[in-house]
């Protein structure tokens, strides 16, 4: 029964329950590294991002300049995290959203800013930034079409980098006790690096905050040569990286850029779940994976702080999904097997198309067909006796239309080699470049794929 309200311990919104996100110590990844690495872990705002701490600042400077008024619209160009951080304050105070969000973006990031009743218009990835087409320019066209609308505009609003200025950057000041020595963040908007780094090296200039860069990008180029070359973006990695410069990035308060590649930010990012427990997207991957490349800056009683933007689970589809890793060749061992290769071919050629002795001709012809193919591997209770081919098959048939019924069997030729699922595919390569045209795939004594000279040339053309 309530008596007394002051007892009670509660948040009036889930807007309270925004910043104050924990600093977590890294055990394992860090291991063997001179000094203490500590990661600021953002997935626990109430968005599950960095970007949450943005929205409400936003919105309510637009209130107070009388731009956004009751039963207005909010529009954003976003990744996906800006989206969520601005559809949760929308919620609570009854405005619409509508995000613009390139292709590339997850569809999870998708369906999380669809589920918080936001309108979600995808626009193509590959076009430069100012196109008509991009998704910062078909935002700013909805705000002109849309009466009581205010563009968000995170590339642009000083209130971006200043909510980092008043809270990320005072709460990693205060939870290293101020003795931080290093500040890694990856760059986006460079809201969050620009806004935490001048406060942290307001308190001490000898701070050295270093911002992490995707390959791909043109943000590094830029901090060392004061040019870029114009380049479209062709990295996967969500919500860092930029072919411009947008106006909310401080580079006065960077001291150094530290590239890093995909595959160094996914493969990080499945180490940090994996090994530390702290399940965290490809952009924490990005800035991990930079952290140890300047790793070796640090002496036995410095501090490093690496800022993780946000949570795994909206890459579910993506860095933790392992088809999708290997298919675009992220998950490659020092190693690569025939059973590897397999696993990679394309999810529309099947892994085996076989058929038995007593298969008829017409029915094989049929297979072949339907699966483009010119070969097929003959298994009497799975166990390779023959291969046919579709010229014998055709041959065959155009002397006599009977042997359409007829079975395979009488038509085979020898079967192709089989080797073992864990054999490197240099042993594939050879079988391929003397004689066969394609080779049996087996493990535990069954045939489970096929490689033909196709997919073993398409595989390395990838
Ligand atoms: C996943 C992710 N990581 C990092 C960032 C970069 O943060 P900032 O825009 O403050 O540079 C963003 C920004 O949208 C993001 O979505």
């Amino acid at each position: 029964m309530l008596t007394d309200i002051k007892k009670l311990k509660f948040y009036d919104t889930i807007i309270g329950t925004l910043g104050n996100t924990p600093l977590v110590k890294l055990n394992k990844i860090t291991r063997g590294f001179k000094g203490h690495y500590f990661v600021k872990v953002e997935s626990f705002n109430p968005g599950g991002s960095v970007k949450d701490r943005i929205g409400l600042d936003i919105v309510e400077e637009a209130e107070r300049e009388g731009r956004l008024r009751p039963g207005g619209t909010i529009v954003e160009a976003t990744s996906g995290n800006t989206g969520l951080g601005l559809a949760i304050v929308a919620a609570i105070k009854g405005y619409k959203c509508i995000f613009t969000m390139p292709d590339k973006m997850s569809i999870e990031k998708i369906r999380l800013l669809k589920a918080f009743g936001a309108e979600v218009i995808v626009t193509p990835t590959a076009v430069p930034h100012d196109s008509p087409e991009s998704y910062t320019e078909v935002a700013k066209r909805i705000v002109r079409e849309t009466p009581n609308s205010i563009l968000a505009n995170q590339y642009f609003n000083p209130k971006n980098p200043e909510s980092h200025y008043k809270t990320t950057g005072p709460e990693i000041w205060e939870q290293t006790g101020g003795q931080i020595d290093y500040f890694i963040c990856g760059v986006g908007t460079g809201g969050t690096i620009s806004g935490a780094g001048k406060f942290l090296k307001e308190k001490n200039p000898n701070v050295k905050v270093i911002g992490i860069d995707p390959k791909g990008s043109i943000l590094r180029e830029y901090f060392y040569t004061k040019k870029y070359s114009h380049v479209l973006k062709t990295y996967k990695v969500e919500g860092i990286g930029q072919d411009w410069l947008p106006a909310t990035l401080n580079f006065d308060v960077i001291d150094d850029m530290i590239e890093a590649t995909d595959k160094e930010s996914f493969l990080m990012a499945r180490r940090l779940t994996r090994e530390e427990g702290i399940f965290v997207g490809g952009s924490a991957g990005t800035a991990m994976a930079g952290a140890l490349k300047c790793a070796d800056r640090m002496k036995d009683n410095d501090i490093m702080v690496i800022l993780l933007p946000d949570t795994g689970e909206r890459y579910l589809s993506k860095v933790f999904n392992d088809d999708w890793m290997r298919e675009n060749g992220f998950l490659i061992p020092d190693r690569i097997t025939v059973k590897y290769v397999l696993q990679s071919k394309s999810k529309n050629v099947p892994q085996l198309v076989a058929i038995d002795p007593t298969t008829t001709v017409r029915k094989a012809l049929d297979l072949m067909k339907e699966n483009d193919i010119a070969q097929l591997p003959v298994l009497d209770k799975g166990k390779p006796v023959g291969t046919v081919d579709d010229n014998d098959l055709m041959s065959a048939v155009l002397d006599d239309h009977t042997k359409f019924d007829s079975p395979v069997k009488e038509m085979m030729k020898p079967g192709f080699s089989v080797i073992g699922s864990a054999s490197p595919i240099e042993h594939a390569i050879d079988y391929l470049k003397r004689r066969d045209s394609a080779v049996l795939i087996e493990e535990d004594h069954k045939i489970i794929g096929i490689l033909t000279r196709y997919d073993v040339i398409e595989y390395m053309a990838r």
